[in-house]
């Protein structure tokens, strides 16, 4: 098989450029397994992010032929052609190859939301430099792909975007208490009125959150709110 990967350092390979790499391949292996065997057998300065390998950490997200997957869980032989293109997450600073730099993705799910918690089983991990707390929420894995996927957040760098607000929506449905605020943020500049209903969050999203049906339950009680209040 032969991989095509857009490779990125900044003040080396910069602007970005694709290099292929072509290696031999089970088919019933994965994409991860693949990018592992080029960085051993080929290349050792190839960038990617993975920890788990079973679609539960979401850091392994990238485009693949030109779509949001996890390379964990996505098998060779289910992609066709004989070329793989990887390139990394849109919407996100890149920081090198397929790592992207999801600080401010992470800024925006507010850690007073009742679904984030401190994982207890990691209590005396030690937190890698500038990280301050690991968060966690339902079934979403923060990997960023509907991030990535949906066409406002490139163009409009303070779209809370769909993750969140899919937090934000989960959190207002445990805490009826925080509607005004939440209701408030949703319906901020920041907010569901920036949503284009492309739909495309929850084509992407690994693992079912399915983002677009949380925003249009956001945008239908807005609605309902500016009724009463109109
Ligand atoms: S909502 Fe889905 S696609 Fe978006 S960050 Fe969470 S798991 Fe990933
Ligand atoms: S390596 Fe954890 S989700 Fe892919």
């Amino acid at each position: 098989m032969t991989f095509k990967i857009l490779r990125y350092k900044p003040g080396h390979i910069d602007p970005p450029r694709f290099q292929e790499f072509n290696i031999e391949v089970d088919p019933n292996t994965s994409v991860l397994d693949a990018l592992e065997k080029i960085r051993l057998e080929q290349d050792k300065t190839l960038m990617y992010r993975h920890s788990c390998h079973h679609s539960s950490c979401g850091t392994c997200a990238c485009k693949i032929n030109g779509t949001e997957r996890l390379t964990c869980i996505t098998k060779i032989q289910e992609l066709e052609g004989h070329t793989i293109t990887l390139t990394p997450l849109e919407g996100f600073e890149p920081i090198g190859d397929l790592v992207v730099d999801t600080t401010r993705f992470y800024e925006d799910l507010s850690e007073n939301w009742h679904y984030l918690k401190r994982a207890e089983n990691v209590k005396s991990a030690v937190l890698p430099a500038g990280v301050h707390h690991f968060t966690r929420f339902e079934n979403c894995i923060e990997c960023g792909a509907c991030v990535s996927a949906c066409p406002v957040t490139d163009k409009n760098a303070s779209f809370l975007g769909p993750a969140v607000l899919s937090a934000l929506h989960c959190e207002l449905e445990k805490s009826p208490e925080k509607e005004k605020d939440l209701v408030a943020l949703a319906a901020g500049n920041r907010g569901e009125h920036l949503c284009e209903r492309a739909l495309n969050c929850s084509r992407v999203c690994p693992t079912g959150v399915y983002p677009a049906r949380h925003i249009a339950d956001l945008r239908r009680l807005i609605e309902k709110k500016n009724l009463q209040s109109g």
